[in-house]
């Protein structure tokens, strides 16, 4: 599937608030499970139109420009040149096609060639084996394991550690 990626605007908010309300999306993702409101949610987006600079997050868009998912930018840090890198594709029927690794290389792209950072980091849950295969698949190394670093679902989840170099990228 084609897609694009673009920035967030405010009426995002009403497609995003379904996906974090939907637990087959969130369970897979290392955030806590809460209920989201269409204003916290409204918010929420508000408040990431405004704040561009050290977070930034684009909505992923499939071939008739509809929302189907959002990756992020989050933590960036000028001086040490990196940043955390996330991804959820909301739209489950947009899942398995090719989506997630070209909305990767599209933010991976912005990262490491207009933003010039040095280093894209992540944190996904070691039981999110569909991620970890598309991570590894795009060339992110692991770091290390933090232990029961979340409580999820009745029981603490540990979460994988996994970053990309620029000169990685460019190999
Ligand atoms: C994880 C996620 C980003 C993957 O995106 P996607 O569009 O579904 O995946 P893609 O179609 O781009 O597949 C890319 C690679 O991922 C892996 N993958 C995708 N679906 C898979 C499946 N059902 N089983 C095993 N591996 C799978 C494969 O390595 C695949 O490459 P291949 O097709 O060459 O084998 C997406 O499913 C998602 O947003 N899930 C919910 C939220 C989430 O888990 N976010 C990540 C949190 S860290």
């Amino acid at each position: 599937m084609d897609i694009c990626l673009r920035a967030l605007e405010l009426d995002d908010y009403k497609k995003i608030v379904i996906w974090r309300n939907n637990p087959e999306v969130t369970d897979l993702l290392g955030g806590n499970r809460f209920y989201v409101s269409s204003h916290r949610e409204k918010e929420w987006v508000e408040d990431a139109i405004r704040n561009d600079r050290k977070n930034l997050h684009l909505v992923i868009c499939d071939t008739d420009k509809e929302a189907i998912g959002l990756v992020n930018l989050t933590n960036i840090d000028l001086q040490n040149r990196k940043a955390e890198f996330s991804i959820m594709i909301g739209d489950k029927k947009s899942q398995g096609k090719g989506v997630g690794e070209k909305s990767t290389l599209l933010m991976l792209k912005h990262a490491f060639e207009f933003l010039n950072l040095n280093k894209v980091w992540l944190t996904v849950l070691t039981n999110n084996t569909i991620a970890i295969k598309l991570y590894e698949k795009i060339g992110f190394k692991n770091e290390g394991i933090l232990r029961q670093e979340v409580y999820k679902n009745n029981s603490y989840q540990d979460m994988l550690v996994m970053s990309i170099l620029k000169e990685e990228y460019v190999k």
